[in-house]
């Protein structure tokens, strides 16, 4: 079969049920309206094509998951596995992240993962780096209180601008691994491994993961 081209891809997702395009309709509404349960909302940035959402989705029926990122085409692939396996705790925004506010009241999402976003290598695109000082209050906000934030990433130049911004900002680190397949940990973080992980990884390069609060 030939395969998709853009255009019908994204008619596929403009009606798909499950993805949110450019459009907060559910905000204050995800557990009554979307989900139809009080289950607890996972968040997913950038989360490409949804390797970190679909895993955790299926390990964790008991939980709510939603990925958000820009890339329609990436959000179509992962919208695609989760109707094709029928998860229902499941569901994808694609917009940019700084308009993340627009689709949460504050206290709505229990956790937030970050896997692999762009360092933006450039001094001038720090402020682009999802945890840049830009976005942590956006987090903060719609976070509960004192809910987590994970991010993994290959980047040593985004590990250690987390750690500077967050010197800088009233926070806490839980977990700090600088070398997560060297400190047998990737288990621990479900043992799921995206898309652009496995890439790094087949370029030997070092993963690392940071576990913190804001405060
Ligand atoms: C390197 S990919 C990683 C994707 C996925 N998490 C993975 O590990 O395979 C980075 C993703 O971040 C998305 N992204 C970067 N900045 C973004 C922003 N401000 N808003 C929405 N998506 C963004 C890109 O579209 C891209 O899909």
């Amino acid at each position: 079969m030939a395969s998709k081209s853009k255009l019908q891809k994204f008619a596929e997702l403009a009606s798909n049920p499950i993805v949110l395009e450019k459009n907060p309709a559910f905000k204050g509404k995800w557990n009554t309206d979307f989900f139809k349960n009080q289950h607890p909302i996972v968040l997913e940035l950038a989360c490409g094509k949804g390797d970190y959402t679909l895993g955790m989705a299926r390990l964790f029926p008991e939980k709510n998951f939603i990925g958000a990122d820009i890339k329609g085409n990436r959000i179509w692939s992962a919208a695609r596995i989760a109707g094709i396996e029928n998860l229902q705790n499941i569901g994808f925004i694609r917009d940019q992240i700084d308009h993340i506010n627009d689709y949460f009241v504050p206290g709505e999402v229990e956790e937030i993962w970050i896997t692999f976003s762009d360092p933006f290598p450039r001094d001038g695109d720090a402020k682009r780096r999802l945890t840049s000082a830009k976005f942590l209050p956006h987090y903060k906000e719609i976070l509960k209180a004192g809910g987590l934030i994970h991010l993994k990433t290959d980047s040593d130049l985004l590990y250690h601008f987390t750690k500077e911004t967050l010197s800088e900002f009233p926070s806490e680190i839980l977990k700090d691994y600088e070398d997560v397949y060297a400190m047998n940990k990737n288990e621990e973080l479900y043992g799921i491994q995206t898309y652009y992980e496995k890439m790094h990884l087949l370029d030997k390069r070092t993963i690392k993961y940071l576990c913190f609060r804001l405060l």
